[in-house]
C-alpha cells in the first residue's frame, strides 16, 4: 500500500448557494437523490446511508443501511429491532445519517430523534421484498453470534419449511422500519482548494433555516 497521505484529488463541484437549493431540506436531498441516479453508474448503490447511533452510555456505531422512504415525515430504513441498532434505538431513540456519492463530491448529513415505523408500514414493505429477503429476517438473529455458515444456513432452511408459501410469508415481530426526522441535515459540496460549501438546514419551529458553515 502507498502513502495514503500523499493521495490527492482535486472537488470542483458546482457552487452551492442559498438562493439555488430547495428551502424543504427533504426536497433537496430528493433532488440530490435523482441527480445521483442519473449520473452514477448501475453499480453505485445511491441510497447507501451510514447510520449512526449511541448505546444508552453515549458510546457511538455506525453501519451502512438503505434509505427506503424520504418523504416529509423523514428518512426511512428497515432492519432487525433486535439488533445492535435496534438496541441502540430503544436506549436512545436518535440517529445519525450520512450519505456520500465520490464522484459528485457530494455528502449529506441528517441527524434528529429516530422512531420506529407503523407495523402496517413496515408489513408493506417487508410484502415487496423477494422471498430470499423475506426468510432470512426470519432466519437471522442479526448482531447475535452464532457458531458457523453451516446454522445459519439451517436456520434458512428452517424458515423455508414453516413458510412454505411464498405469498403469506408474515412481518417478523423483530423486523420493521425506522423514521429520522431531521431537525438538522448539512449538504456538502466539494470545491477546490479545500473551499467546500456547506449549508446547513436548521428547524426554526415549523420553518427551516439556513446557514453557510467554513469548511
Ligand atoms: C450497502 C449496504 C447496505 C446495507 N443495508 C442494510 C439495511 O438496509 N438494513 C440492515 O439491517 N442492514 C443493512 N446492511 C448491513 C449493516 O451494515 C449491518 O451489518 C447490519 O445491519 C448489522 O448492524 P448492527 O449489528 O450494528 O445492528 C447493509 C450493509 C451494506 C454494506
Amino acid at each position: 500500500m502507498g502513502d495514503l497521505g500523499g493521495r490527492r484529488r482535486t472537488y470542483d463541484g458546482e457552487p452551492l448557494e442559498p438562493a439555488r437549493i430547495d428551502g424543504d431540506p427533504i426536497i433537496q436531498l430528493r433532488r440530490w437523490i435523482d441527480e445521483a441516479y442519473d449520473l452514477l453508474d448501475d453499480a453505485t448503490e445511491v441510497t447507501a446511508t451510514a447510520l449512526a447511533t449511541a448505546d444508552a452510555h453515549g458510546r457511538p456505531s455506525v453501519r451502512m443501511v438503505l434509505l427506503k422512504g424520504l418523504d416529509a415525515r423523514g428518512l426511512t430504513f428497515f432492519t432487525n429491532h433486535d439488533s445492535r441498532k435496534g438496541r441502540d434505538l430503544h436506549d436512545n431513540p436518535h440517529a445519525a445519517l450520512c450519505l456520500h456519492w465520490q464522484r459528485l463530491h457530494r455528502q449529506v448529513r441528517v441527524s434528529g430523534p429516530c422512531e420506529p415505523v407503523a407495523r402496517d408500514e413496515a408489513a408493506a414493505y417487508f410484502a415487496t421484498r423477494p422471498v430470499g429477503s423475506r426468510l432470512s429476517a426470519w432466519a437471522s438473529h442479526q448482531s447475535a453470534p452464532i457458531e458457523d455458515r453451516a446454522a445459519l444456513e439451517r436456520r434458512m432452511a428452517r424458515a423455508r419449511a414453516e413458510h412454505p408459501d411464498d405469498a403469506t410469508i408474515p412481518l417478523p415481530p423483530h423486523w420493521g422500519g425506522y423514521r429520522v426526522r431531521p431537525d438538522e441535515v448539512e449538504l456538502w459540496q466539494g470545491r477546490p482548494d479545500r473551499l467546500h460549501d456547506r449549508l446547513v438546514y436548521r428547524r426554526d419551529g415549523d420553518a427551516w433555516r439556513i446557514h453557510r458553515l467554513q469548511p
